[in-house]
């Protein structure tokens, strides 16, 4: 869908490169977190309009997130607004007062509760009418869609699929435990009485094959354990090891563990740059499909998988 378009945007944003090892969620209605947060050092962030933000105070959150990003100084971190889901009083106006207020501040929207394709063209005709009213480039700022209850899940295919301004699948495990009606009170935690494996495998798997069929990024949600740092770097790791780009943090000290979870290992780097060279020299040089490095014989299918590490090492400054 839109295949055209979706290449073109991406060029012109290249969303799928942009690095979300860590994702810092900031309540927009808390000036003191936004204004710790410029000295996090974070990938990305998002100015939280959605759960973080009590009712009352809605209304001020938005008119701070556009203060927060007009006034700058986030680097080249990727800047976000989460606003309220479709469902709510809010979702238009935040989305109306944050882009005609600071859409040239702002990379993507992020869309909780996604359900359904709809959800996010919505937000994508919503985007593109601001865009044209305001004079900013039509199709620049990106959609970043949360898939946390089972509706979500059952359409994820269909909702990744949705709109080229795509560039992540965000799984959002607070409110998915909710809705599976699982009997633990601990967000990211395996149920207590579940002792036969991992209970988020297949929504995990599922939310990461959807989006890698439609070259997104998947980011895992939060830990709200925020002082068990060890807890948090054991969930970081298991969705890292599934192939997730990053996750998003709460708290400045569970920065460091994101940022080193979703970037190789030094001497896996080291050894996937080694595989590139060995197999680029192999095919171009002696025009073999296959070559031994040490004891390991490599193929295409090795560099393809060294490819992703090198990558993601290269993003991350290795
Ligand atoms: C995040 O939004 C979650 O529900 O976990
Ligand atoms: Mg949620």
């Amino acid at each position: 869908m839109g295949g055209a378009r979706t290449v073109e945007r991406r060029r012109m944003v290249m969303g799928a490169l942009r690095s979300r090892r860590s994702v810092l969620a900031v309540p927009a209605s808390n000036p003191r977190f936004v204004e710790k947060a410029r000295g996090l050092d974070t990938d990305a962030f998002f100015l939280d309009l959605e759960d973080a933000v009590a009712p009352s105070e809605k209304e001020a959150a938005r008119a701070n997130a556009v203060e927060a990003l007009n006034a700058g100084g986030w680097g080249d971190r990727v800047r976000s607004v989460r606003v309220n889901d479709t469902t709510t009083r809010w979702a238009y106006r935040d989305v109306v007062a944050v882009v005609e207020g600071a859409g040239a501040c702002l990379d993507t929207i992020v869309l909780p509760k996604v359900t359904a394709p709809r959800d996010v063209q919505w937000l994508d005709i919503l985007l593109t009418q601001i865009e044209r009213a305001t004079d900013l480039p039509v199709g620049r700022i990106g959609i970043e869609a949360q898939i946390e209850d089972a509706r979500g899940l059952v359409e994820v295919d269909a909702i990744a699929a949705s709109s080229p301004r795509l560039e992540t699948l965000v799984y959002g495990p607070a409110d998915f435990m909710a809705s599976l009606n699982m009997k633990s009170l601990t967000v990211g935690e395996q149920p207590p009485g579940y002792d036969t494996g991992d209970a988020y495998h297949h929504v995990l798997m599922r939310i990461l094959t959807a989006a890698r069929a439609f070259g997104l990024q998947a980011i895992d949600g939060p830990y709200l354990q925020i002082r068990d740092t060890e807890a948090f770097r054991r969930s970081a790791a298991r969705t890292a090891a599934l192939g997730y780009d990053g996750k998003w943090v709460l708290h400045p000290l569970q920065v460091e563990g994101a940022n080193e979870a979703y970037a190789p290992t030094q001497e896996d780097y080291d050894r996937a740059e080694l595989i590139l060279d060995a197999y680029a020299r192999a095919t171009e040089v002696d025009r073999r499909g296959a070559v031994m490095l040490g004891e390991e014989m490599l193929d295409e299918a090795s560099r393809k998988m060294a490819l992703v590490v090198a990558g993601k090492g290269r993003a991350a400054g290795l």
